[in-house]
């Protein structure tokens, strides 16, 4: 089993930005809190984070042929993007929507999740374990 986590704008910034609703864990701590995590379960996992729309559509592109599971945390891109959500369509590639926050109950705007269309599953609220009950989701879904 190969996953692929991908992480989307201003996700490299967790620790520093809003405290109250990402936590105070950096990016390098969910990094190495994901790899720790695969490694105990014996799941190769590979992670990428961008701040751009089309890096992410590449990433989950490439991923096509490659990874058996996608976990993704778009962040903004999520209430915006359809080119992300056509990328997984395309890939048709088992995609856990993941987001550290409890999105539905913050502002209007962060209702709308295009990517969730194209999904297996939501985690939403969980903070960073969120990722690792995705890893869950689709080590115990193949
Ligand atoms: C987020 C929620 C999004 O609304 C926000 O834009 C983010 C992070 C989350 O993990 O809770 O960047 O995806």
């Amino acid at each position: 089993m190969k996953l692929l986590v991908i992480n989307g704008p201003n996700l490299n910034m967790l620790g520093i930005r809003e405290p109250d609703h990402y936590g105070k864990e950096t990016y390098a701590d969910l990094v190495s809190k994901i790899k720790s995590y695969c490694e105990h379960k014996s799941v190769s996992v590979e992670l990428y984070q961008s701040n751009h729309e089309g890096d992410l559509v590449d990433a989950i592109q490439k991923a096509y042929g490659v990874f058996d599971g996608i976990v993704i945390n778009p962040g903004a891109y999520t209430h915006t993007s359809i080119a992300i959500l056509d990328a997984v369509k395309s890939v048709n590639i088992p995609t856990v929507e993941v987001h550290i926050s409890k999105v539905e109950e913050r502002e209007e705007f962060r209702q709308i999740s295009y990517i969730r269309l194209a999904c297996v599953k939501t985690i939403t609220g969980h903070g960073t374990d969120g990722y690792l009950e995705a890893i869950d989701f689709l080590t115990e879904n193949k």
